[in-house]
């Protein structure tokens, strides 16, 4: 995916030039891009003094920094302890199915991402998915399925 430079020198240019904007920076990369473009990081790295190295520790440090393109629409499964004793390998599993897409990647049209994170804190109501921001308490195999066709609907109507 190309980018022009000169919209990630906006975003750099609206903060301070200092060591301590580096995560408001990689915050509004990642918002922008859904993940931190490689040639962003480079200029980053120039402008605040950074060496690279360290702004790549500290992006793949945080889960919400992404160093690939993610897709257009993000479904994450919780398979921390909670979530797995109340069977999330298998919805996790109905979504590879469903979406067509191992975990941890994202589908080659670029439409959809498909990744697990071990706790989201709020084990009480798990299993846990999180689509597109949107929280799914207690879900089961079938939801899994109903959240990717309302995922899909979503999809037709921005068509
Ligand atoms: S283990 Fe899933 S929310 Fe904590």
């Amino acid at each position: 995916m190309l980018h022009d430079q000169a919209e990630f020198e906006g975003i750099i240019q609206k903060h301070p030039q200092e060591k301590r904007s580096l995560i408001p920076i990689l915050q509004d990369f990642q918002a922008t891009y859904n993940y931190l473009p490689p040639v962003a990081l480079n200029m980053v790295s120039q402008a605040l003094a950074v060496p690279l190295i360290d702004i790549i520790s500290v992006a793949s440090f945080y889960n919400a920094f992404s160093m690939e393109p993610k897709g257009e629409h993000q479904i994450t499964v919780c398979v921390g302890t909670a979530c797995h004793v109340r069977g999330a390998p298998k919805i996790l599993g109905e979504f590879e199915r469903n979406l067509n897409l191992e975990v941890g990647h994202t589908r080659e049209d670029g439409k959809y991402s498909l990744d697990s994170v071990a706790c989201l804190g709020c084990c009480a109501i798990g299993p846990v998915v999180v689509a597109d921001g949107e929280y799914y308490a207690q879900t089961s195999i079938r939801n899994a399925g109903k959240i990717v066709r309302k995922l899909e609907k979503k999809e037709k109507i921005n068509d």
